[in-house]
């Protein structure tokens, strides 16, 4: 190839090199030569990069392949692409300096290096605009999208529901929306709702809005003790318990099938409503059933989103409301809150999940899952709790650390995580940080972050101890 000569000389095209037959992906070569050159220095924060068609002409290959470059570029952080100007190195582009800004706090699915989730939502996007046109999707949500929405979200459910998911189910933007309007509908001001004692905090939050009270169950490693859930109800009048029951969030646990049996015979035994949020069973292939199949649904909601095991930015959400009611009250509080979900994304959820690909994102997110967590359990003490798959590494810390001191000093290093205090009901619950192990762009940032977090651990904080006099 001649010395490359940009079609405009503020163009940067020196770091354009031939691609090498048999050395991987040709997107993968131009995004690798796009990363080299931005680590050593090549190529800085805000110099334009040459137009895809010309870098096409240029190497000799589809203008596809350059544009499914230029996406995982986009995707990777290295560069951003504005309409009609052109493409540009971003400050800081993907460089993967030690342990430097890596957000580990949100649990973001981790997709696979070189995944196909751009490709996914650029081709779906474009699949639905040609069958559906841009009226059809012009629109709120309505009758005719939830009935469609409905059916697909059936047909998700079933291998985990068998028969409760062919009740009619309702679909709203994110499960968060959902904890927020089932509370609204099942308590009232002031009443107590029991959870685990470290919980999601989005329920902590909804629950505060809605000035309810809420009551730790005593817990051990296989979830809330039967006993308590007992215990608590009568203690403070409860009848609403919150429950994750699957890869936990944030110990990671899962609760076995034979305590979901007797869980559900206290719920079911003292007439207790259950919220059952469960955004991770896909994750593990061999999740025990839902709670709700042992209570068959009865006051029970279950609530399934599509954010962790898909896609956060789909918005979308099931909710399989109790055996005995229809979800109206529920309904009517969503549609009070918002006007639902967006027809786009909705539409993309649905065909994702009637074409397969919904399956084939989980396997990806599994896979990728499976090797972050193998990595935590290397690289982290025997104390981590790092399940085969999901999301998050639960890090109980050593003595010499108190979790926000811990936390801090890793945000020095430009590590970010989640100090146990945003889940605990109640102040005691151990010291602690959740890691998010898909807010690293990559199994090697992750490693890196890693790597610091086992070494902070070893430090001793603490000052010398000042002689008392
Ligand atoms: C237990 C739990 N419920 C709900 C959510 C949020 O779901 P959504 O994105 O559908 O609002 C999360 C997100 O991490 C979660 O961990």
């Amino acid at each position: 190839m001649r010395k490359p000569t940009p079609p405009h000389e503020s163009i940067r095209a020196g770091w354009l090199k031939p691609l090498t037959p048999g050395a991987g992906p040709r997107y993968q070569q131009i995004v690798g030569q796009l990363a080299q050159a931005i680590r050593t220095g090549e190529l800085a924060s805000g110099d334009q990069i040459p137009p895809q068609r010309w870098l096409a002409s240029e190497l000799g290959i589809d203008l596809t392949t350059v544009t499914r470059a230029y996406t995982e570029a986009r995707n990777r952080g290295l560069i951003a692409s504005f309409s009609g100007r052109g493409s540009y190195v971003l400050a800081g582009g993907g460089s993967p300096h030690p342990g430097s800004g890596v957000d580990l706090s949100m649990n973001i699915p981790p997709q696979p290096a070189g995944g196909e989730l751009a490709d996914r939502v650029r081709n779906g996007v474009a699949d639905i605009l040609d069958r559906q046109g841009i009226e059809a999707l012009s629109v709120y949500q309505n009758d005719a999208t939830n009935v469609s929405a409905m059916q697909a979200g059936q047909a998700w459910l079933g291998p985990a529901l068998g028969a409760l998911a062919s009740r009619p189910l309702l679909v709203c933007a994110g499960t968060q929306a959902a904890i927020f309007s089932v509370l609204l509908t099942v308590a009232r001001a002031g009443d107590t709702v029991l959870c685990e004692p470290l919980t999601y905090p989005g329920f902590l939050l909804a629950a505060s809005q809605l000035d309810l009270r809420v009551q730790a169950v005593e817990s051990d490693a296989d979830g809330v003790l039967p006993d308590a859930i007992d215990r608590q109800h009568r203690n403070t009048g409860a009848r609403v318990v919150y429950l994750n029951p699957t890869l936990h969030n944030p110990t990671t646990r899962t609760m076995p099938e034979q305590r979901r049996r007797d869980v559900a015979a206290v719920l079911q035994k003292r007439g207790l409503t259950l919220i059952e949020d469960d955004p991770y069973r896909y994750l593990l292939h061999d999740a025990p059933p839902p709670l709700a199949t042992f209570t068959g649904g009865q006051a029970t909601y279950y609530l399934a989103s599509l954010s962790n095991c898909l896609w956060p930015s789909l918005r979308v959400s099931f909710i399989v409301p109790p055996a005995e009611d229809s979800g109206a009250g529920v309904q009517d509080s969503l549609r009070a809150s918002s006007m639902g979900c967006s027809s786009l994304l909705l539409a993309l959820g649905e065909q994702w999940i009637r074409s397969g690909a919904a399956r084939q994102i989980v396997q990806d997110i599994q896979r990728e899952a499976r090797a972050r967590q193998a990595l935590a359990r290397a690289l982290l003490p025997g104390t981590a709790q790092a399940p085969p798959t999901g999301l998050h590494v639960w890090l109980p810390l050593p003595g010499n650390w108190n979790t926000q001191v811990f936390a801090n000093a890793l945000e020095q290093r430009g590590i970010i995580v989640a100090g146990s205090d945003a889940f605990s009901v109640q102040t005691s619950t151990g010291d602690a940080v959740r890691l998010s192990i898909g807010g690293a762009r990559n199994q090697e940032e992750l490693g890196q972050a890693l790597r610091q977090i086992a070494a902070l651990l070893n430090e001793d904080h603490r000052r010398p101890s000042r002689a008392i006099v």
